[in-house]
């Protein structure tokens, strides 16, 4: 519920991406902490591969704890609890490890994606990764930082010379029709990356790592803050309306070039949402 003499412009920002980071480094510390007992105790959600961790569940009770303390009344939309409706209009949207699969087996590619909706508008990203300590995050109008750096997109010249990440969902029949466009992508680009965290492969398009990244499948909390700081870097980032919609951010300079390319091959059966 919103009151209706509030817009984004009475909340203060810059306060909730200082809350988020923090808020980041206390799960990456918890996180990075408790693999080892983590690996242990492991449940399954929609698939057999489709895995989630204790470690998964205590990160994000330690965010719903510590937002109750700090902004009562904020909602929280998180990957692991049900819903907790809001009364002040801004929304918190948590993946307290978006890369589980690479946490299980002791990659280092995992992170905490922490992102902030004001009247149903993203405003705030942050995404940490425990592993290295790194930290992106941004607020709208405010630029991209990984650190306390400012961070770019890149700008290939040519659809042949982008390096492309995407991703793939647990569901076999979901994973076959991945597998078919990302086939005959790879003959039109420079390579492709597969890395295990959505949300660090739109931070990677953010600061230049990778030049794009695509995928369906996903849920808001995989993409929310990573499109954030995506767009705060001049990345051209185009979001589902739906749930599990194709997720597209890409450097400018030849994002209408992927987007036709990844766009024809989907066929209609797929049934991929908008
Ligand atoms: C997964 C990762 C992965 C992507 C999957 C997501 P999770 O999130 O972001 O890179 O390809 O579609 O489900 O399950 O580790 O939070």
């Amino acid at each position: 519920m919103t009151s209706p003499d509030r817009t984004v412009a009475t909340v203060d920002l810059d306060h909730l991406c200082s809350l988020a980071r923090t808020l980041g480094r206390q799960a990456a510390d918890l996180v990075k902490a408790g693999r080892t007992a983590a690996v242990v105790d492991i449940d399954t959600k929609s698939d057999p591969t489709d895995v989630v961790t204790a470690m998964d569940r205590a990160c994000e009770a330690l965010l719903r704890e510590r937002l109750a303390e700090l902004r009562p009344g904020d909602g929280v939309h998180g990957e692991e609890h049900t819903e907790s409706e809001g009364r002040t209009g801004v929304r918190w949207i948590i993946d307290p490890i978006d890369g589980t699969v690479n946490y299980l087996y002791g990659l280092e590619n995992y992170s905490i994606s922490i992102a902030v909706e004001v009247d149903g508008d993203l405003v705030v990203g942050v995404v940490t990764k425990p592993a290295t300590g790194e930290q992106f995050h941004a607020v709208r109008g405010g630029g991209a930082f990984l650190d306390d750096w400012p961070i770019g997109c890149s700008a290939p010249t040519d659809l042949s010379l982008t390096l492309l990440a995407t991703g793939f969902g647990y569901l076999p029949s979901r994973r076959a029709a991945q597998g078919a466009v990302v086939g005959a992508l790879l003959a039109e680009v420079r390579d492709i990356r597969r890395m295990g965290s959505a949300a660090l492969d739109l931070c990677n398009v953010a600061a230049g790592r990778v030049d794009a990244y695509y995928e369906w499948g996903t849920h808001i909390w995989d993409w929310a803050a990573g499109a954030v700081i995506c767009r705060e870097a001049g990345v051209d980032v185009r979001l589902p309306e739906d749930d599990e919609g194709l997720v597209v951010a890409c450097a400018p300079s030849v994002s209408s070039a992927l987007n036709d390319a990844i766009r024809s091959r989907i066929k209609p059966e797929w049934q991929v949402p908008h």
